[in-house]
């Protein structure tokens, strides 16, 4: 008896120890965008519309869950990380209620966290409003502990009154002073206690600018924001000012014309002050309506500040924040690059090449696979307007799935770029296999309702296999 257990002890051990060893032994090296990021649970890391707060030498993520069935409230995350590559679950910071303004059939979006200097108190603000979007306004949730959990208080007041407005953001300068920032370019400055408004400090200077973010550089102020356009994509901009109640001057864009900001839109400004450099990293939410669970992706860039001038001014694939200097480098991986005319790669269905040299197909249920043997593999792709959705899983030689993501190949503005790259995994033989899901991102707003796809196309480049 007493081997028998000792028995499925040893076997027990062994067989958890493998998984983990399996799944963590190398993690994700570099940031890279537009790609789904699994965490430490190897789930899919959701937290959108977020904001990164450091505290005691670690990165904390918070940033809205979604699903892919209902834009309801489905609360906010957080997460945790010490290189801003990999990220370990922390909490479900604030849980939906059970009922009241973020209970069932309610919308919550773009929480922010800061650290009010004057309570030692984490402060989670976000914009509330029922599914239409017809009843919004700023709220506030509060908590001893950064992960939580949050207590939602209700609305932040301003003379006694709501702030009826929707997309939100934060800022706290250099001398701890709060800001809540609004969607036309607002800015409300808070109680030394953070639980209120105490002043209107800066009145709208622009339509539109939802997204807003903001950061400061040598006493100049960047006001970051984006076009109106729902989930869609648009060439987001940006003010400068020497104080926070303005003048405000409008410099423009910060990305490429036309790229639609490299296919995202704001959410917040990370600054790394490091011993040789600070960094100043733009966070947007790449979305992918209705898939916003598993499809909408992060789009994190090195933005070059000089003066009063930001520009994002190339995509950057896989890039690296070095958080003790500060400076911002590059990956130069030893990767084998596979093209879309291996014979290693397995076809299954209708594929052809398009007029971008990509192999690709719009019929469901028609995939690639291949067998290759190493640490990493990414596959690029090509999105285009007739984008649709892929599933991509990645199998051990035994069969099990290891990772399992939904890419979305749909954007406005076409690119050519990695679609998804595995953790590193340990040295070994392993299956990967993309199929066509024959349906892609559509949706409507209150305004228009033939936003997205109109295919259902993805379309592989080629692939890297890391040895
Ligand atoms: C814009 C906002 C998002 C969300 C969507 C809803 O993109 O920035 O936060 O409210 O609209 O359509």
């Amino acid at each position: 008896m007493k081997y028998t257990f000792l028995f499925i002890f040893i076997l027990v051990f062994t067989f958890v120890s493998k998984i983990q060893a399996q799944k963590t032994q190398r993690p994700y090296r570099a940031i890279y965008s537009g790609v789904p990021w699994f965490d430490n649970r190897d789930s899919i890391l959701s937290a959108h519309g977020a904001n990164i707060i450091k505290d005691d030498d670690v990165y904390y993520l918070f940033g809205e869950v979604h699903s892919d069935t209902s834009n309801a409230f489905a609360g906010f995350n957080c997460y945790a990380s010490t290189d801003l590559y990999n990220w370990a679950f922390k909490s479900a910071a604030l849980r939906p209620q059970k009922t009241g303004k973020l209970g069932p059939n309610r919308v919550g979006e773009r929480p922010k966290v800061m650290r009010c200097p004057a309570t030692g108190k984490y402060v989670m603000y976000m914009h509330v409003d029922s599914l239409n979007y017809k009843d919004q306004f700023v709220g506030y949730a509060t908590a001893d502990k950064i992960t939580g959990p949050y207590d939602f208080k209700g609305p932040l007041l301003f003379g006694g009154k709501p702030i009826r407005k929707w997309d939100m953001g934060t800022f706290q300068d250099t001398d701890g002073s709060g800001y809540i920032l609004i969607h036309g370019g607002h800015i409300y400055k808070l109680s030394d206690d953070y639980t209120s408004v105490v002043a209107h400090v800066n009145k709208s200077m622009t339509s539109g600018f939802e997204s807003p973010a903001l950061f400061k550089k040598d006493n100049i102020y960047f006001f970051l924001g984006s076009n109106l356009t729902s989930w869609e994509k648009n060439d987001n901009y940006y003010f400068t000012a020497k104080s926070l109640s303005g003048p405000w001057t409008k410099q423009g864009l910060f990305a490429p014309k036309n790229t639609l900001t490299w296919n995202s839109q704001t959410t917040f400004v990370l600054q790394v002050n490091g011993s040789e450099d600070t960094a100043f990293i733009y966070m947007g939410d790449r979305w992918s309506y209705p898939k916003q669970a598993s499809a909408a992706t992060y789009v994190w860039q090195p933005m070059a500040v000089h003066g009063t001038k930001i520009s994002i001014p190339e995509l950057q694939q896989g890039w690296t924040v070095n958080l003790r200097t500060g400076q911002v480098g590059h990956l130069s991986p030893n990767n084998q690059r596979i093209s879309n005319q291996s014979r290693r790669i397995l076809y299954k269905g209708n594929w052809h090449q398009d007029t971008t040299g990509g192999m690709c197909s719009d019929q469901k249920g028609d995939s690639f696979q291949i067998q290759f043997t190493g640490t990493r593999i990414a596959w690029s792709g090509h999105s285009s307007r007739k984008g649709g959705y892929a599933k991509t899983v990645i199998h051990d030689k035994n069969g099990s799935i290891l990772y399992s993501a939904i890419i979305d190949l749909y954007c406005l503005y076409p690119d050519k770029a990695i679609k998804f790259i595995s953790p590193g995994m340990p040295k070994d033989t392993y299956h990967l296999t993309v199929t066509v899901l024959g349906v892609h991102p559509s949706w409507s707003d209150k305004r228009r309702s033939d936003y997205g796809s109109t295919g259902n196309f993805v379309s592989l480049d080629h692939l890297s296999v890391t040895p």
